[in-house]
């Protein structure tokens, strides 16, 4: 079977139709959708119907689970999480900021996996940010600046105690079931550059955030970089904007784009359920 692609015409991104993901894919076809995700990144399979076991049989289809912290899986799963505002709810939109699902850890997740179950009529839009074209089209002066550059992740502006989503946002409305921690503040070294592991393509990897510093720099002169930076890496030109639909399942590679949720949808609910892919062990090309 040959995959039905759609392109975007954005930065990124394609709609793929005619598969049915309740049922179990056979091996060539999860090939060939691997194939499409390298291509374009963030890969929508539109109107499914999917159960949480659907949906993690898909997630399996490309590697392991990753592991999920600071968020407690929904009732009976270890490893879906619901990503969800309600109706009244008045707490921050959750991921509103550029981002690479949990950067910050040694080996972090080669995708991520996000199912509409609840989809308002109006916002919440998921934006991407193509991080391939980031680097190609990046002016010289900013590129010598962080070339060779290591970037120090940590989880610790969000998921601290002090963070974000911290014990203050604990005692707001939020519905989501955030599980601030210490361990939020360790952290680890990636490069700023970075191959694709699988496609060996260059791309900025995370950004200002998860990103808290850069490796032999004070904050004073990595944090006017940072912010340099991520206003480049989040430019129009990068972007693709997706307009959700009940039932879609958006598969997206974490070394490649960043993304950022949004709201505008104030007075209506929104759910979807969330798996990560671990990061690739280089046996399923
Ligand atoms: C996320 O970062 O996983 C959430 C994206 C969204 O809610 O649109």
């Amino acid at each position: 079977m040959t995959l039905n692609i759609t392109k975007s015409g954005q930065a990124c991104g394609a709609r793929v139709t005619g598969l049915d993901l309740s049922k179990p894919l056979d091996e060539a076809l999860v090939k060939e959708i691997r194939t499409a995700w390298l291509e374009h990144h963030v890969l929508c399979f539109a109107d499914q119907d999917l159960s949480d076991d659907d949906l993690e049989r898909f997630t399996l289809n490309f590697g392991n689970f990753g592991d999920d912290p600071f968020i407690a899986p929904i009732e009976g799963r270890q490893h879906v999480i619901a990503v969800q505002r309600a109706a009244e709810e008045t707490a921050p939109i959750f991921a509103e900021n550029w981002h690479t699902d949990w950067s910050f850890q040694a080996r972090p997740p080669a995708g991520t996996c996000l199912y509409g179950i609840t989809i308002p009529p109006q916002g919440g839009d998921t934006f991407f940010a193509n991080q391939h074209m980031a680097l190609d089209a990046m002016p010289d002066d900013l590129r010598t600046k962080i070339e060779g550059k290591q970037a120090i992740h940590s989880a610790q502006l969000a998921y601290a105690p002090e963070g974000s989503y911290g014990d203050d946002d604990a005692a707001s409305d939020r519905s989501m079931d955030i599980r601030p921690s210490e361990d939020a503040k360790q952290t680890m070294l990636h490069p700023l550059i970075r191959a694709h592991p699988e496609t060996g393509r260059l791309g900025l990897f995370s950004t200002f955030g998860y990103i808290i510093g850069i490796e032999g720099m004070d904050a004073e002169e990595s944090w006017p970089l940072l912010i340099e930076l991520q206003e480049w890496q989040g430019r129009e030109e990068f972007i693709y904007r997706h307009q959700w639909h009940k039932g879609d399942l958006l598969m997206w590679d974490n070394r490649s784009v960043l993304h950022r949720a949004s709201g505008g949808y104030d007075g209506y609910a929104r759910r979807l359920h969330r798996t990560t892919i671990a990061a690739w062990d280089g046996a399923s090309a």
